[in-house]
């Protein structure tokens, strides 16, 4: 296993634990909707998103606990927007993560629940003093998460792409649609390590913009994975981009230029920590995974 293999491994494993100790326990009236949460959030996943905000904010030496509480907090923003992402209204899709998708061992009702409770629990993780002792902080975290997250991110991301061919299909549109569903939380998971970590605004700026080329490298990459992957390593549906009429870059673009601007991208995000030096070694390494990552 690789450093980064084990680094990743082990923010994973990390996340897991702290999901685990943080999410309610299954009993009461209410146990089938918690039950449903822990099958969400406790199966697998890369982490990515924790890994970003953790491996940022040690650039900094910020302290580990603040960086593991927004972490936990970005990954549930990111679990809800999956287990919604999954619905039959929206992808309809039946497996994620090599499992039935939460509608499908639960109900839809359940699902759309689970997702809800995910959203709200992330901003009380945010938000209570064991994230950060000063409530500024805290407030900035919120703040930052809620756009994120929100009617001009993410959320306005996903309208877009629901939206098909109505937003248009060219390039410009289909950027800006992956920009928003999923270089805004991606963006915002790497800026938290910074704003954790105290950064000035000049490492501010140069891990903003590592973030938006990784973050449209990210989903290019898995546009990429939905057209020549395979479901044995993505644990979700293949060829579904493109049977639903979505747009999205390898539709656009083809599958050798999406690949060509991964790459270029690739560079650039690395180009954009040459300020940290060595200090930024594992966000350096992230870049590679990313681009050759078949899940
Ligand atoms: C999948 O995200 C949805 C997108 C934003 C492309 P990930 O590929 O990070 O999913 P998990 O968390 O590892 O399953
Ligand atoms: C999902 O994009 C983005 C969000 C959940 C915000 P996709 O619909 O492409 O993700 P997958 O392929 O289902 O994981
Ligand atoms: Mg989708
Ligand atoms: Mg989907
Ligand atoms: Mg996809």
């Amino acid at each position: 296993m690789s450093k980064l293999d084990a680094r990743l491994k082990e923010t994973a494993d990390r996340i897991n634990t702290a999901l685990d100790a943080l999410l309610p326990k299954p009993q009461g009236p209410e146990a089938r909707l918690i039950e449903a949460m822990r099958y969400a959030a406790l199966a697998g996943g890369k982490r990515l998103r924790p890994f970003f905000t953790l491996e940022a904010g040690r650039i900094f030496d910020a302290d580990e606990a603040s960086l593991m509480r927004a972490a936990v907090a970005i990954e549930c923003v990111h679990t809800y927007s999956l287990i919604h992402d999954d619905l039959p209204c929206m992808d309809d899709d039946d497996l994620r993560r090599g499992r039935p998708t939460l509608h499908r061992a639960f109900d839809e009702a359940t699902a759309l629940l689970a997702g809800d409770a995910f959203l709200t629990f992330a901003f009380e993780v945010m938000a209570e003093p064991a994230t950060h002792h000063d409530p500024q902080m805290r407030c900035k975290l919120i703040a930052g998460l809620a756009k994120a997250s929100g009617a001009l991110g993410m959320v306005a991301g996903q309208a877009a792409d629901m939206a098909g061919d109505d937003i248009g299909s060219d390039l410009i549109a289909v950027t800006r649609m992956n920009r928003l569903k999923t270089g805004a939380l991606i963006n915002f998971a790497v800026d938290a390590g910074a704003l954790i970590g105290c950064a000035s605004d000049a490492e501010k700026t140069a891990l903003t913009r590592y973030a938006h080329d990784i973050g449209l490298a990210f989903q290019m990459v898995d546009d990429l994975l939905d057209a020549e992957g395979v479901v044995r390593d993505t644990g979700k549906a293949v060829g579904k981009d493109k049977a639903r009429g979505k747009v999205n870059f390898v539709t656009v673009m083809g599958a050798d230029a999406t690949r060509e601007r991964v790459r270029m991208l690739a560079d650039q995000a690395k180009r954009h920590l040459s300020i940290f030096g060595p200090r930024a070694q594992v966000l350096l390494e992230a870049v590679d995974f990313i681009v050759t990552r078949r899940h």
